[in-house]
């Protein structure tokens, strides 16, 4: 091989006031089986993040709260953290902007651009909130669109006609956070001279940094012609201060990618590690930011323009990729595609599953993919358990239970050499060109060619007489290193499930070890289950959860502040209530599960010829022994759910907030087992 590269790549910092959702995930998936398979290739490879703490609306969510900004950001620290390690996503560092790295490294840049005469102070007209006391953001303006009417439409844009304008262009404009008619107002502003990097911009976008379906669309910005950038807010503001600007704060936008930079500059600290050997104008090292396609004027445009100018490296390149749709259109809340990385989780799915069919619609290209659902049941079912894991099913049994787990000499059959014959070097370019669907494919290609393999020799067969245990040894051997080969290509995006496949196998899943098979005499473990199929179920339980999940949900900007009682839902009719068969139910039995610290299993009556299992969230506050023989209200016409424990066949209901909870129903004396409540 030839020497390691020394790389470092990131992926966009999230807003610290929102939930990882499936959208975000496409990103993280995509960036992390990059970074791994870099990382089994023999290279230095460093993936930094962190969220993206700064701005109005981080600020106002605050106030919305009661708490500081600091105090918001943590928290959603946490629950980024734990959703990215949810799905496997493993950064060398995930920190924040608002570290002191990431100041001491924005106040450098903005002091050098200045010094380079490319900072420009202008007094600009914006609206203004008179009785919040500050300058509203365009989305926090609303009003009538100038070229079609359409009502309580944002600031810069129609969502009816589509039409993009300035703010000040509405017709009665109104402030989103007070109501208030806001007034114009003037102030100083900071600007980044963007038109005098045209000339640099015109080359570098030209230079090999961008796909080339983004260097066309950085040509159309050209002709329509750079505008200086607006790099200032004024106070209140959550950010850094500018320096020698008292009340004026670098606008987020300035300072998100210098996070790159804050999160990197803090792992070289702990690690001890050159921070300028990657970021120096001369470095040799490589950068890659891995990006949504919205966001390319930013990373594209700006992002290089300030480097260049404050004298450090620009990025190797920018890779952007599409948009993710559900079902084909847009993710959205009220048809519960609206996915929260947390509650994927929290509904039992794996998250190795989503990382399989994500491997699987990704490219190199700036395409949407669509996140169809019952493709994704369908894929993977036949993919991963149908195909991959089949060939270890169907072969280790043999090995263990009569070879004692040895392997013997395998005996590949010619096809089954030309199937493998470069495959190795294939996958290894497709990932690195980020088409990882070829890579699946070619994949699946090969599991294909081993599956006909034993089929071909039927090792079944071969058990039934002693005879023939050479040849059962030799085809179950082949398989099962084969087996192996399949793990390693797979192992960026089943990071998981390799870890297991490696100790069943007992061998290290490198990509140096492809060059050998599995040798004669070598001891497998027994093999066991590696991953369930999914249940259409499940999936179907996941996409309710997260229309329910949108009446909990916590408010948005432009709504009041959270009051001690969860607002009502959305009005529905009748016959949506209809919809929901509530019957009394009496538990007849009501258990611990063994692992699982919140659930009690019950077994209900609800009349019906069997009694139905539930598994409920209550186990804080009941006694089991107490609750048998007591009669609940249950929902009784819920999709059955499989959870690790069992099917749950519905569910019982109980009332809960901020207060306390949960309180199970009970009805009134008189009620029966079966009846229904309405
Ligand atoms: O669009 C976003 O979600 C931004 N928070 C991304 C910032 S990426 C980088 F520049 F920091
Ligand atoms: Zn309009």
């Amino acid at each position: 091989m030839t020497r390691p590269r020394r790389i470092l790549v990131t992926s966009a910092l999230p807003y610290a006031n929102g939930p990882i959702h499936l959208g975000h995930l496409v990103e993280y998936i995509q960036t992390d089986i990059w970074v791994r398979f870099q990382k089994m290739r023999g290279h230095q490879c460093h993936y930094v993040c962190a969220d993206d703490t700064h701005g109005t609306p981080i600020m106002l969510r605050a106030e919305q709260e009661g708490i500081p900004p600091e105090a918001l950001i943590a928290r959603v620290h946490e629950e980024h953290r734990r959703d990215f390690a949810g799905f496997h996503v493993a950064f060398d560092n995930y920190y924040t902007t608002h570290s002191e790295e990431t100041r001491e490294l924005a106040e450098t840049i903005y002091a050098r651009l200045k010094a380079r005469g490319l900072i420009e102070a202008r007094a600009v007209e914006q609206y203004y909130d008179p009785v919040k006391d500050l300058f509203l953001p365009d989305r926090f303006i609303r009003g009538q669109c100038p070229r079609c009417q359409a009502k309580d439409q944002y600031g810069d844009s129609c969502e009816v006609c589509g039409a993009t304008y300035a703010p000040t262009e509405l017709i009665e404009p109104y402030s989103a956070l007070s109501g208030a008619a806001p007034v114009r107002r003037e102030s100083l502003h900071y600007f980044f001279k963007l038109g005098k990097c045209q000339d640099f911009l015109k080359i570098w976008t030209r230079a090999g940094h961008l796909q080339e379906e983004a260097a066309n669309k950085m040509e159309e910005w050209f002709e329509a012609g750079l505008d200086d950038w607006d790099i200032s807010r004024d106070a209140p503001y959550f950010g850094f201060e500018i320096p020698g600007a008292p009340g004026k704060f670098f606008y987020v936008w300035l300072d998100a990618p210098i996070g790159y930079m804050g999160s990197f500059k803090n792992l070289c600290r702990r690690r001890g590690w050159d921070f300028d050997a990657y970021w120096n104008k001369d470095s040799e090292a490589e950068l890659y930011h891995f990006i949504g396609k919205d966001i390319l004027y930013f990373h594209a445009l700006f992002w290089p323009a300030m480097l260049e100018h404050a004298d450090f490296r620009t990025p190797s390149q920018i890779f952007a990729h599409g948009f993710l749709t559900v079902n084909g259109e847009k993710m959205s809340k009220s048809r519960g595609t609206f996915i929260t990385a947390e509650s994927y989780l929290r509904q039992g799915l794996n998250p190795e599953w989503l990382r399989y069919y994500y491997a699987c619609k990704l490219n190199g290209s700036l395409e949407d993919i669509d996140l169809n659902l019952e493709d994704f049941v369908a894929r993977v079912n036949s993919d991963l358990v149908g195909k991959y894991l089949n060939i270890a099913s169907r072969t280790a049994g043999f090995i263990v239970k009569r070879f004692q787990g040895k392997l013997g000499q395998p005996a590949p059959s010619a096809a089954l050499e030309d199937s493998f014959e470069g495959v190795a070097e294939e996958i290894a370019a497709h990932y690195e060109n980020r088409e990882y669907g070829r890579a699946i494919r070619k994949i699946m290609e090969v599991a294909d060619a081993v599956n006909r393999y034993i089929d071909t020799h039927k090792p079944w067969e071969l058990a039934r007489s002693q005879d023939h245990d050479p040849q059962l040894q030799a085809v179950c051997s082949t398989a099962l290193s084969l087996f192996r080969d399949l793990t390693v290509y797979l192992k960026p995006v089943l990071p998981h499930l390799a870890g297991e496949v490696e100790r069943f196998l007992n061998a290290p899943l490198t990509w140096s070890a492809l060059s050998q098979p599995l040798p004669a005499g070598h001891t497998i473990n027994p093999y066991q289950h590696l991953m369930t199929r999914i249940d259409p179920q499940q999936v179907e339980a996941l996409v309710k959860a997260n229309q329910a999940s949108l009446q909990a949900a916590p408010p948005s900007q432009a709504e009041p502040p959270q009051q001690a009682v969860e607002p009502v839902a959305a009005t529905i009719g009748l016959e949506d209530f209809a919809k929901v068969d509530l019957r009394i139910a009496r538990i007849l039995r009501a258990e611990s599960v063994p692992g699982a610290d919140k659930l009690l299993k019950l077994t209900l009556d609800l009349g019906e010829a069997r009694p139905r299992t539930v598994f409920a969230g209550i186990k804080s506050a009941y006694d089991p022994a107490h609750l048998e023989g007591q009669l609940t209200v249950m929902v009784a016409n819920l999709a059955p759910r499989k959870m690790r424990f069992g099917l749950s066949e519905g569910m019982v209901l109980a009332a809960s907030d901020g207060r306390g909870g949960p309180f199970l129903l009970s009805p009134d004396a008189g009620a029966q087992p079966g009846m229904r409540v309405k």
